[in-house]
């Protein structure tokens, strides 16, 4: 451990400032907290580093980010304020360090099997911004010797960066969402009004009344349709949600899929087909939440397919991943536009006319995989075939 010399403790002030002028550069929350909690294992030579939010309505601690985890399953675990070291800052807003935390009766058992390090020492600090305690960071694990004051001098100045970052990010997330949100009702809303309108007129005629009645139904689902999706993706992004996690076997779950969709694939005229093996390794995860990307993506493969057309499901593992795919023969999609197909509410020009939708269905996939610690990723030729593939790491 480099005994601080002058020279030494000016690097890391260096390094200090470097690291919080690249915090103020993302808008994202999960990149942000990502950045955090390894710039704080860095710069206190920890072993690992971990953030929890403070949600002062509920006055409840949860888990958010730690540098030693690959998959970010335990995101959301809650942490009990008034048996934890974490609470105990929340409380104080005080830094701490404990250098044997074992003799410590504030020690949260769970904590320490959830990050999956076993916890020796520990330095402290409430994340504060605007004299409120937004949350607390963590360092753990001191590599050689224990954590000295300079260490907490260093983690509470990143600290304090950091919870000013958090706020904004939050605050951009937001409105972004809501903004996008009410753009987004704008349209239907306005359907709805116009069709109103003209039913009130008492001299048009039975068809048109029926009309203006199926516009209203149409649009009311769509409207329905929206705020539920749009609820989902709002709480993968808040990153509030907490992923229930089992244990999974892929082919189960893609055979449930089938089981589920076959009607109305079968309804819309379309074969829909399992390409699977049976003993394929299970992996840790959300079922339910992969379910539903999955099933997002069998409902697209049935609204963006062809009279006749087929739909394949595949569940397959190698050493490295998971990967269930789901292929159609339907209308494909142009290459230019397959970067923007996450974005959302995007829908490709012209989907309008060819089937309903929020555009937010691939928002949600995306995000669920992520949150799995996987990717996306589609292969597709124009007026041939789609599939797109959710990657799932061992
Ligand atoms: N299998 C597919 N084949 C062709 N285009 C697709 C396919 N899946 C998605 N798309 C395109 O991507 C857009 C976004 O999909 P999604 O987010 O699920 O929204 P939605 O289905 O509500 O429109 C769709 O509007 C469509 O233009
Ligand atoms: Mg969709």
């Amino acid at each position: 451990m480099p005994k601080t010399t002058p020279l030494v403790r000016l690097k890391r002030y260096q390094r200090l400032i470097r690291i919080s002028r690249d915090l103020a550069s993302t808008l994202d929350l999960d990149v942000l907290l990502s950045r955090i909690v390894q710039a704080a294992a860095d710069l206190s030579y920890a072993e690992a580093a971990s953030i929890l939010l403070f949600d002062q309505n509920k006055n409840e601690l949860y888990f958010q980010a730690a540098s030693n985890l690959d998959e970010p399953l335990l995101r959301g675990l809650i942490v009990p304020v008034d048996s934890s070291i974490a609470g105990w800052i929340v409380t104080h807003q005080e830094p701490i360090i404990i250098n044997d935390v074992k003799q410590d009766n504030r020690h949260y058992e769970n904590i320490a099997e959830a990050t999956e390090v076993q916890t020796n020492s520990l330095l402290g600090v409430p994340l504060i911004t605007k004299n409120k305690v937004i949350g607390v960071l963590e360092a753990i694990n001191k590599q050689e010797g224990n954590f000295t004051e300079e260490d907490q001098e260093i983690l509470m100045t990143l600290g304090a960066q950091a919870a000013v970052a958090i706020e904004n990010t939050k605050l951009f997330q937001q409105s972004d969402l809501i903004a996008d949100f009410v753009h987004e009702i704008r349209t239907p809303l306005s359907s709805i009004g116009t069709a109103a309108h003209l039913l009130l007129n008492p001299k048009i005629n039975d068809e048109k009344r029926t009309q203006m009645a199926e516009v209203i139904k149409d649009e009311t689902n769509r409207l329905a349709d929206m705020a539920t999706s749009f609820l989902d993706l709002a709480r993968l992004e808040s990153g509030r949600v907490q992923f229930q996690v089992n244990e999974i076997d892929p082919a189960a779950l893609i055979m449930e899929c089938d089981m589920l969709m076959r009607g109305k694939a079968q309804e819309s005229g379309l074969y829909l087909m399992m390409d699977t093996e049976t003993s394929l390794p299970h992996f840790n995860g959300d079922y339910d939440k992969i379910k539903q990307a999955v099933i997002n993506l069998i409902s697209n493969a049935i609204k963006y397919n062809k009279p006749g057309g087929m739909i394949r499901l595949k569940a397959e593992a190698d050493q490295q991943e998971i990967r269930f795919s789901v292929s159609d023969t339907g209308i494909g999609i142009p290459p230019e536009y397959i970067d923007k197909l996450f974005t959302k509410f995007y829908r490709i020009p012209g989907t309008e006319e060819c089937a309903e939708g929020t555009g937010l269905g691939l928002s949600v996939v995306k995000r669920i995989t992520e949150g799995h610690g996987g990717r996306v990723s589609v292969s597709s030729e124009v007026g041939e075939e789609t599939t797109f593939t959710i990657h799932i790491p061992r």
